[in-house]
């Protein structure tokens, strides 16, 4: 079924969506960050459905959602000082904390490890559907396994319909980035995944911060890995995809020319809207993802604009990129997945 909240939630709509998640059922509901696809994280079975609709590996775990902070001893233990200080300040929120877990949680949630992820989401669709369905939901991102993240219902339909028992529309995601991820190990946390929550925030909380280094760089076989998700292909369209990253506005224009040219016109660009009318394709080839002065915009445009681009089918998508502070960093690195790590900057110039 199909429910469409968003204007208001409708409280009878509301009490059958939560009624299927109690159930053993999947539902596609929105929360601040992109749409997950949800099922009562205690039930084995009900799990069990998520990962065959989304084609995922079972070895990935999957993120608790909770309704609020009192439920966190039900299902996580021996919380550190400095995780319930990054608890106090970023939750309910765009942030995942890994923690130790309780017994409660079925291993097919955790893929096993002895930790899990929870997190509290801060959209009024998605706290009130955990309010009253009463129990923890286990919620990926809502996309077929290393597609981009859904951000709005139009999006993921297609791939997801009949696969799940209900769809709340609450319309397009506020961030449109997933939750930032952070382990804290030895009292220093670790930044397993950027988000919309910084490194600067949390090295305010904490005192100290630390990015994992798979953040920009591809794995290397036999790496060991903090978090499974690392491992997969993410984010990623049919259609090859190049970022380009020159910090003189000059350069990049260039360099963008330059590819267009190289690709017989072929292309389409996601380039931010002051560039607009300085990089020649024609207009639907453009795909504004916003001011480079505005980070906030580029991500929540960024997985609806790489859809459209990969639906005209070109030779290749051209994506600007941003610099690597603040939000920039979980932005940067999506897109590097996204391109298979094809990102042309300075100094790999070859003119
Ligand atoms: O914003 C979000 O976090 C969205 C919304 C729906 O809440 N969810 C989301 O879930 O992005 P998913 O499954 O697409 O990404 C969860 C990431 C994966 O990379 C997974 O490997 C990692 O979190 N993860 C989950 N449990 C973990 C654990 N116990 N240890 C390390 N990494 C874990
Ligand atoms: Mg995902």
């Amino acid at each position: 079924m199909y429910y469409n909240w968003k204007e208001t939630t409708n409280t009878e709509e509301l009490k059958i969506v939560c009624n299927l998640i109690r159930n053993g059922e999947l539902v596609i509901f929105p929360t601040e960050t992109v749409y997950g696809i949800g099922a009562n994280a205690l039930d084995e079975k009900a799990v069990g459905k998520i990962f065959i609709a989304k084609g995922r590996p079972s070895d990935n775990p999957l993120i608790v959602h909770l309704a609020d902070k009192n439920q966190i001893k039900e299902v996580a233990q021996n919380i550190t000082e400095v995780e319930q200080k990054l608890i106090d300040a970023f939750m309910p929120g765009p942030f995942t904390l890994i923690l130790e877990r309780k017994s409660i949680i079925p291993d097919i949630v955790t893929a096993g490890l002895d930790t899990v992820a929870i997190r509290i989401p801060d959209n009024v669709i998605a706290r009130g559907i955990l309010t009253y369905s009463g129990v923890p939901i286990a919620a990926p991102s809502a996309n077929l396994s290393g597609k981009p993240s859904g951000t709005s219902v139009e999006d993921i339909r297609k791939e997801l319909e009949g696969k799940v028992s209900a769809i709340v529309d609450g319309g397009e995601t506020d961030i449109g980035l997933e939750s930032t991820v952070v382990k804290v190990i030895h009292e220093v946390p670790l930044i397993l995944r950027p988000g919309k929550i910084t490194p600067e925030q949390i090295e305010k909380v904490a005192g100290i911060v630390r990015l994992d280094s798979n953040i920009f760089e591809e794995i290397q076989q036999n790496q060991k890995i903090e978090s499974p998700g690392m491992k997969y292909k993410h984010y990623a369209p049919e259609t090859k995809c190049r970022v380009i990253c020159f910090e003189d506005e000059l350069d990049q224009l260039f360099y963008m020319k330059r590819a267009i040219k190289e690709y017989r016109g072929d292309v389409v660009v996601l380039g931010f809207t002051e560039h607009k009318e300085k990089i020649y394709v024609s207009e639907n080839r453009y795909i504004d993802i916003g001011s480079k002065d505005h980070l906030e915009e580029v991500a929540q445009k960024l997985y609806t604009s790489l859809r459209k681009a990969d639906a005209l089918k070109p030779q290749i998508i051209l994506i600007e990129g941003v610099k690597q502070e603040g939000l920039g960093i979980a932005i940067m690195n999506r897109l590097l997945r996204t391109c298979s790590y094809d990102c042309i900057k300075e100094n790999t110039i070859k003119i």
